[in-house]
């Protein structure tokens, strides 16, 4: 079975995570300060700040960028639940507007129509990894005085006319989940060029503890801490980064080759000048040949993994249809989710299925993949 993700662990990670557990210090400490230190570096920001997920680097960013209770964030439904959850958690309202058909990322021109006096923010996701188009994201952020925080939570090494992603916002939250290019098991990084939001993240993550540290606190906050244990294998990771980007992005240009030799399969745009990380591969099936169902059953029955990732977009989800069970909803009028129809986002919900595009797929597993594919769809 060719898996759908595979994390690569080496023999580094096991010995940098030995050093950790002999040194006794577990915990957060010099290990995960040298893991912001390197990441900021990577991405170009000027500062990083670890966390324990990506949950939690969204929801401290967003804290950290002082959204309130009511304030509106605008971002897409087609998208792993937490990057809407972490602007529900802080009792705002996340408002879904449609993605683009070919990048499945979010439409800006439709950024502009949903913005109403409560908006705060906007939140673009760079889903599977694909560039959002961040120049006229922050054209419009800068013309309306809004906020912008990435998610970049799938996006490592991703970057447009060779800038980071990660560096365009005014905050960015990568996710170092056990599948994600980069991992730590559990992990995640806000990044910002701003002191003001820096100084609040680092409180925010750690209780309202100071600078000074000790036992003073300054504000509520959580602990929402990233272990040395897990910063080590990150560090590790960062160093392969590049070669797993090389390997992702050498897949992913001969699926889309394929794909653009068939009919009925469609690849997930790349604009010209933007770099996906590839952290997911998955095109959208519209033939009469085979359905989406039906093609990732009989990927499986040949030993290909594959599966939907987003079928149901934010929006179809129980969470936001019973917005009104939670505990916000006494004080914040929500959208009714029921009503909205975003088009594309169902569309490439219902149409796409992923496979294997990671750094262990050789190039006979991904000729094998393609020939499946190309058999029933040719
Ligand atoms: C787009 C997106 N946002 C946010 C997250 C949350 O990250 P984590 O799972 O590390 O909490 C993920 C993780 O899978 C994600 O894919």
């Amino acid at each position: 079975m060719i898996p759908v993700a595979k994390p690569l662990v080496g023999k580094e990670e096991i010995e940098a995570v030995r050093k950790v557990l002999e040194s006794g210090m577990l915990a957060e400490g010099t290990v995960a300060h040298e893991l912001e230190h390197e990441f900021a570096t990577y991405i170009g920001t000027k500062f990083a700040i670890a966390t324990s997920n990506g949950t939690t680097a969204l929801s401290t960013a967003l804290d950290a960028m002082n959204i309130q209770p009511g304030d509106e964030v605008i971002t897409t439904p087609f998208t792993f639940i937490a990057s809407a959850n972490t602007i529900a958690m802080l009792g705002a309202i996340p408002v879904f507007v449609d993605v683009q058909r070919d990048t499945y990322n979010i439409d800006p021109d439709l950024i502009e129509k949903a913005i109403t006096k409560k908006t705060k923010a906007i939140m673009p996701v760079h889903i599977f990894g694909m560039p959002c188009d961040m120049k006229q994201i922050m054209e419009i952020a800068n013309a309306h005085n809004l906020l912008v925080i990435e998610d970049a939570a799938q996006a490592h090494g991703a970057a447009i006319d060779g800038r980071k992603i990660g560096s365009f916002g005014h905050t960015a939250a990568f996710s170092f989940y056990a599948t994600k290019n980069m991992m730590t098991g559990e992990g995640g990084m806000i990044m910002t060029n701003d002191e003001e939001v820096y100084d609040k993240a680092m409180m925010i993550k750690n209780h309202g503890r100071g600078k000074e540290g000790g036992y003073s606190h300054h504000r509520i906050g959580y602990n929402s801490r990233m272990m040395d244990l897990v910063a080590a294998i990150g560090l590790e990771q960062l160093k392969r980064l590049p070669g797993v980007l090389t390997a992702r992005r050498k897949n992913a240009a001969a699926y889309d080759k394929m794909c653009f030799e068939l009919k009925g399969i469609r690849p997930q745009v790349a604009k010209k000048g933007f770099e996906s990380a590839y952290h997911v591969y998955a095109p959208c099936l519209n033939s009469p040949k085979m359905n989406r169902d039906k093609m990732i059953e009989y990927l499986k029955q040949n030993d290909v993994g594959s599966r939907t990732v987003y079928a149901l977009p934010c929006h179809k989800q129980d969470t936001y249809l019973n917005i009104r069970d939670w505990r916000w909803a006494r004080f914040v009028k929500y959208p009714n989710y029921a009503a909205l129809k975003l088009p594309n986002s169902e569309e490439v919900g219902a149409q796409h299925f992923e496979i294997p595009v990671h750094p262990s797929v050789t190039d006979q597993d991904r000729t094998r993949i393609e020939q499946l594919v190309r058999k029933v769809l040719s």
